[in-house]
């Protein structure tokens, strides 16, 4: 079996029009403009891109962008005064600390300042708590993502096993939640996971957030399951050039499974789409309207 490549890309543009066509519905029907604020704390280069490309969709979108860039050396209680401004901001509805923070800034201490309501992010524990017990609050965006993906793909997910390989707030363990409240069997796989081989090769969706570099192996993949790679991992090949790989040998990978998100071009570009829904559906909550559909 070959593969069905899962085009994250045209996903994504696909969502993004419809966010477009959402907001300019919200401004003819209602005068709302949803906002979306970034914060961003020093000169990471990966960071600045990340944050330049969130600006440029927010307002491809319709949407209103504030961007505010801080000194690496800006104290956590000048940090914390920021997002206290535009959690009291009524034009801003998204708020957004790009992470990670420098080393003298406790991150949690920042997430937990931004109003859960504001937190597109789904960083809150106030939120994380909604998802572990089925509220509504906001989810984090790359597994939302991933997640859409795999209903577009399979329909509905119940009954089937499901492995999450990496255990992080940000993707593995939000992951694990949402496949749960899909009624998939999840297993949390982790580096310290005995006999991964043999947890993937059972499971009928893989979801890969671990951070190493082709760590599931394409032979450990049962034949026709689904297969959603996170991953974003640079390494050098043999001829001193270096590439994008995800954490899934997607070479052998492909020979097994249904279907497959590849590394760039998968997961990637639906975590800004799913940020823009999320600051859309933000922004109907904080003014009392229900979503356009
Ligand atoms: N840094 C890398 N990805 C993300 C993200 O999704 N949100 C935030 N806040 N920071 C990030």
């Amino acid at each position: 079996m070959t593969a069905s490549i899962i085009d994250g890309k045209a996903f994504a543009a696909n969502l993004k029009e419809e966010i477009a066509r959402k907001v300019r519905i919200l401004k003819e029907l209602h005068g709302l403009i949803p906002g979306l604020a970034v914060v961003l704390v020093g000169e990471d280069p990966a960071s600045q891109v990340y944050v330049r490309n969130k600006n440029k969709s927010t307002i491809a979108a319709g949407m209103n962008s504030f961007e505010y860039l801080m000194k690496d050396d800006v104290s956590e209680a000048d940090l914390i005064t920021k997002v206290k401004e535009l959690n009291d901001d009524p034009a801003v509805h998204g708020i957004l600390v790009q992470l990670p923070l420098p080393k003298h800034i406790n991150e949690a201490a920042v997430i937990e300042t931004i109003a859960p309501e504001k937190d597109v992010d789904g960083f809150h524990v106030i939120n994380s708590g909604l998802l572990a017990t089925g509220g509504d609050g906001m989810v984090p965006c790359t597994p939302l993502g991933c997640i859409m993906m795999l209903k577009d793909q399979l329909g509905s997910l119940s009954g089937l096993d499901a492995v999450v390989v990496g255990r992080s707030n940000i993707v593995g363990k939000p992951m694990a939640q949402l496949l749960l409240n899909e009624s998939c069997t999840v297993t949390i796989a982790h580096s310290r996971t005995r006999n991964l081989a043999e947890v993937v090769g059972r499971s009928d969706i893989v979801v890969a957030a671990v951070g190493v570099p082709e760590l599931v192996k394409g032979d450990w993949i049962k034949e026709g399951a689904t297969v959603i790679d996170v991953g974003i991992n640079r390494i050098e090949k043999d001829d001193g050039k270096t590439k994008l790989v995800g954490d899934v040998e997607f070479d052998s990978a492909v020979l097994r499974a249904g279907a497959i998100t590849p590394v760039p071009g998968g997961v990637g570009p639906m975590t800004i789409a799913v940020l823009l829904k999320n600051t859309v559906t933000a922004a109907c909550r904080q003014a009392g309207i229900d979503e356009p559909t």
